[in-house]
């Protein structure tokens, strides 16, 4: 049985995680738009496994017998500097998701939830190798800097990265 504490927390982040999905489709938009295509390509891939994360919380909500709420969804930004503010604005807010699960996860322990205690650690693994993806990323567009030759090359690394 799940507690209603556990199920609101876990409903507002399956809501978080749409919204992470449409965050990052917006940033792939803004490449499309300023035609970085492996960078857009990269940002798609990146949204889809947004919405992989809001539909883990929705079988797990559905799993334990919790009513599941959507609820409106915030507009993204939709503009930035440049490629290099748009990377550093998804680590920041990596950043900010890894604190959001490990806040549920305190919750989880306080309600002494193992099931949601035992399912929460796959995001907090999963939040790991996120906040890396993209630090490393904003690394080599520092690197780049304003250089056009350079971020067409890291375009085209961008443009390889497989579904995960
Ligand atoms: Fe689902 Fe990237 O946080």
């Amino acid at each position: 049985m799940i507690g209603k504490k556990v199920t609101k927390a876990l409903n507002l982040q399956m809501n978080r995680e749409f919204y992470n999905a449409r965050l990052y489709l917006s940033m792939a938009a803004y490449f499309r738009a300023i035609n970085l295509e492996g960078a857009a390509s990269w940002m798609e891939k990146q949204s889809q496994e947004e919405t992989g994360h809001a539909m883990r919380l929705y079988k797990h909500l559905q799993e334990r017998g919790a009513r599941i709420l959507l609820a409106a969804v915030d507009a993204p930004p939709t503009e930035w500097e440049g490629p290099l503010a748009v990377f550093e604005a998804a680590y920041k807010h990596e950043c900010n998701v890894s604190r959001e699960f490990d806040e549920h996860l305190e919750l989880a322990r306080a309600e002494k939830d193992n099931a949601t205690i035992s399912f929460l650690q796959w995001f907090v693994n999963e939040q790991v190798e996120e906040e890396a993806s993209v630090d490393a990323v904003v690394q080599k567009l520092k690197v780049a800097r304003d250089a056009p030759g350079a971020i067409f090359m890291i375009d085209r690394m961008l443009a390889q990265r497989g579904q995960s």
